[in-house]
């Protein structure tokens, strides 16, 4: 076992980007607390990485889609004794289609994941590491946060908070010792498109990156204490241009985009 007193939690870490960045973080040498619903998942990666890098894995199954679930995990590390270092904030999903046919239970658990899930977390171990003067917060956004997006109006306005929260947190917990960064990916390959419903046009398909150098691109951006993240050039082009174009604009191109 390293002498590494560093632990990372990362949330959503039974597939995709979440999955990289337990791999990325064990590279670096943290214990890494995972966390989703699929426990076998978990378990088998948390088998492989830490018998790779000689890192402590702690396993905590959590639906964060339930009320009370966050403040369910932070009391299960603080029994655990496990104090929270870097919080990765990347469980999400998309529920992509016309808003009037999404049944209202799946949205209301889309934004209790995407939001309150995800805020609660921030702030519990966000004031944690407040009071400790140190500590590391990246909040899993999406380009889709920066313009408003029909059939997938709900998820893209839910990442458009998460925008705004993580910027406005970075400026206000500076001070305390905390850096709190937004990574805003574009389309990626992961689980994330199947679970959304999302059909891949020719177009999309060719922007699509690899969860590897999105990981890569979030955990550079935390360490050198940027606010605000969106890798890969185009997705980065495509967020800028919204500055130059109305917003008119910006939502009827979302629209073909988002076409069926
Ligand atoms: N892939 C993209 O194109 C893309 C683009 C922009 C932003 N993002 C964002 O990137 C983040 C990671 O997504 P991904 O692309 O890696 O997709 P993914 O492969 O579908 O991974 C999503 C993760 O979230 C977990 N999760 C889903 N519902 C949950 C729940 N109710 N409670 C706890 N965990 C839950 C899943 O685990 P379980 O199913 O085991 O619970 C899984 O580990 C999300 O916030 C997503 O919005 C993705």
């Amino acid at each position: 076992m390293k002498d590494n007193t560093k632990w990372a939690l990362i949330t959503g870490a039974s597939s995709g980007l979440g999955a990289v960045f337990a791999r990325q973080y064990a590279q670096k040498g943290y214990h890494l607390v995972l966390t989703a619903r699929r426990r076998d998942a978990l378990q088998s990666l948390a088998d492989e990485i830490s018998s790779a890098h000689g890192i402590s894995c702690h396993v905590e199954t959590a639906d964060l889609a339930q009320i009370g679930a966050a403040a369910q995990l932070k009391s299960a590390l603080d029994q655990a004794q496990i104090t929270i270092d870097v919080l990765i904030n990347n469980a999400g999903m998309g529920a992509h289609g016309d808003f009037v046919d999404c049944p209202a239970d799946k949205l209301a658990g889309m934004l209790q994941l995407d939001i309150i899930a995800l805020t609660e977390l921030t702030h519990a171990f966000g004031q944690a590491m407040a009071r400790r003067g140190n500590g590391q917060i990246l909040l899993v956004s999406s380009i889709l946060g920066y313009q408003a997006t029909p059939r997938y109006a709900a998820y893209a306005a839910s990442k458009a908070y998460v925008l705004s929260l993580g910027e406005a947190l970075h400026e206000e917990l500076k001070a305390s010792g905390v850096t709190v960064t937004v990574l805003s990916p574009g389309v990626t390959n992961t689980e994330f498109i199947a679970v959304a419903d999302q059909p891949m046009p020719p177009m999309l398909k060719r922007l699509m990156m690899e969860p590897e150098p999105v990981v890569k691109a979030g955990i550079q951006a935390l360490d050198s204490g940027r606010a605000s993240v969106v890798p890969g050039w185009l997705n980065w082009i495509t967020a800028q241009s919204n500055r130059l174009t109305p917003r008119v604009m910006q939502r009827r191109i979302m629209a073909r985009v988002m076409s069926d």
